[in-house]
């Protein structure tokens, strides 16, 4: 274990809840929190356990990204979580996470907080934090899931590669000024803790469902929709009340979906026109 900088030190004196964070284990640098969480999941970590660390150098995005994570700016985390949840409802926890992120980061900020399906962080029309759960040994007694989460938060533009300035953003550059990233990273764990509490008793509540739509990006708008191997136009419509995805085809036929990822800003192909593609990983509404 690295010793501990001042911001980690911080954030586990201000710690509030009594699951998340109750051990923390802080690295200077590591390939990547979840991978590093889910060792400690493998050795019997108690659920709650944080993975903090100053640099990735080998950062999981979702659907195979990677996520860049220079030093001494930003926050990258992963918690080991052991819900009683069977793998279909993680995608729900995945959007709990989100909403608690939202409001955490709006209520730190003052910021515009937005989600976009599934659990993309947006700030004034960019990314500004992105989530990754990953399940593993589903529907055995020794489950987990490693929710990890990055933040960019006092990153500034110039260090920033160029492409990435196109879709990324952080909350220095929005705000205009710097955060204290123990503030910001305690107070998400509080949000999350809350929310995770009431998932593990309840579900994915009616209350969930309206936050997370409070929140959403793109609802009633055109959008494409891509998921193994398709893409697929149409509109947002919502989330139903297990937490898929409503999207609605160019035909106005409405379906449900679970994973997959959707882009507000595209060009429809000019040889194909603006059509609906067949859709046979997804489930008819
Ligand atoms: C995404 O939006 O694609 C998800 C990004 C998740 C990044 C975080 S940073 C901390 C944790 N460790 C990882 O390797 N990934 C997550």
């Amino acid at each position: 274990m690295s010793p501990m900088p001042l911001w980690v030190a911080d954030l586990q004196k201000r710690r509030r809840g009594k699951i998340l964070g109750r051990e923390i284990l802080f690295l200077e640098s590591t390939d990547s929190t979840n991978r590093r969480a889910r060792e400690e999941a493998l050795c019997g970590a108690p659920e709650g356990t944080a993975v903090i660390a100053e640099s990735q150098s080998g950062g999981k995005g979702r659907l195979g990204r990677s996520w860049i994570s220079p030093p001494g700016v930003n926050a990258y985390f992963s918690l080991v979580m052991r819900p009683p949840l069977p793998p279909e409802r993680v995608p729900q926890m995945t959007l709990m996470a989100g909403v608690s992120c939202a409001w955490a980061i709006g209520r730190v900020t003052g910021l515009d907080v937005r989600l976009k399906w599934p659990n993309d962080i947006f700030i004034g029309g960019k990314k500004a934090a992105g989530i990754l759960a990953e399940m593993e040994g589903g529907n055995s007694p020794r489950q987990f899931v490693i929710l990890g989460i990055g933040i960019n938060v006092n990153w500034e533009g110039a260090g920033m590669p160029a492409d990435l300035r196109e879709t990324a953003t952080s909350l220095r550059i929005e705000a205009g000024k710097e955060f204290d990233r123990a503030g910001l990273v305690g107070e998400t764990m509080a949000e999350l803790e809350k929310d995770y509490v009431l998932f593990r008793e309840g579900g994915f509540s009616e209350r969930m469902r309206e936050e997370w739509t409070r929140f959403a990006l793109g609802i009633g708008k055109r959008a494409m929709l891509t998921f193994p191997g398709h893409q697929l136009f149409g509109e947002i419509r919502g989330l139903d009340r297990d937490g898929a995805l409503l999207f609605a085809d160019l035909e106005g036929n409405t379906r449900r979906f679970t994973a997959g990822e959707v882009s507000l800003r595209f060009d429809p192909d000019p040889e194909k026109g603006f059509t609906a593609e067949s859709a046979e990983t997804a489930e008819k509404n």
